[in-house]
């Protein structure tokens, strides 16, 4: 079976990572979760004081510094993948609205993308890797052999984050969480650095009205198209 890079962009509680994570599961394929590494950035800065409640960032602290975050993944006793920011397991941490937003905001800085999409195009150099993001199939592996990308409606979306995050302990109104999820559609599509698009050669996935095995098949027949020639 041929080796491949599968990149799955779209937009924010969209189940990309659901998608993602189940596909490199089945074919032994590598998981990365970009969100997390922009996640790991914000909770830095905001650890530092770099990143305010308002939503400023001090640009030249973080850029003295950029080169300093390391950034890892690990796999739990459970085989859960787990986010580590330098040399601390932060995977909880990082799955807040306010680490979310600071994403959201943190993630327009040209400089801070330039570096972990570095990062992000030396993980997938040996292929057998399925990467999701908002910039994967159009600037970190343009020549990705599968391209997804995936959308539901707004309120779709708000109701699963909803529910994942009072599974998480974490406890947020569920307009507190549509709103959220509508702020940063607005900010992925129309920021300046790499805005969410779909690439042109990327096949779209509408899961609205799909249970997750229902578009497991369907991205699974996808990945076989493409592997098996
Ligand atoms: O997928 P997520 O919600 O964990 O992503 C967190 C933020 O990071 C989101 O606002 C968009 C940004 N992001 C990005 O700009 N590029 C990526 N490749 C991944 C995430």
């Amino acid at each position: 079976m041929k080796k491949i890079v599968v990149a799955i962009d779209g937009f924010s509680s969209c189940g990309k990572s659901t998608i993602a994570k189940q596909l490199a599961k089945e074919f032994g394929y590598i998981y990365v979760d970009t969100g997390a590494m922009y996640r790991a950035v914000s909770l830095f800065c905001l650890q530092k004081g770099w990143l305010t409640a308002s939503g400023k960032v001090d640009e030249e602290a973080l850029k003295q510094q950029i080169s300093n975050i390391d950034i890892a993944f690990k796999t739990n006793a459970e085989g859960v993948q787990e986010t580590y920011l330098n040399g601390k397991n932060v995977e909880k941490e990082i799955r807040t609205l306010e680490v979310a937003n600071g994403a959201s905001i943190i993630s327009t800085i040209g400089f801070v993308r330039k570096e972990l999409v570095r990062q992000q195009q030396l993980m997938g150099q040996q292929k057998g890797i399925v990467m999701d993001g908002r910039d994967i199939g159009t600037v970190v592996f343009p020549t990705a052999e599968l391209k997804i990308f995936v959308t539901a409606q707004p309120e779709v979306r708000a109701h699963r984050r909803h529910k994942e995050l009072e599974e998480k302990g974490i406890s947020e109104s569920f307009d507190a969480v549509l709103a959220n999820v509508k702020e940063r559609d607005e900010r992925d599509q129309t920021r300046k650095e790499s805005p969410l698009r779909q690439a042109s050669d990327a096949l779209l996935l509408d899961n609205s009205n799909l249970n997750k095995e229902q578009q497991m098949e369907i991205v699974r027949q996808w990945f076989l198209e493409r592997t098996q020639i």
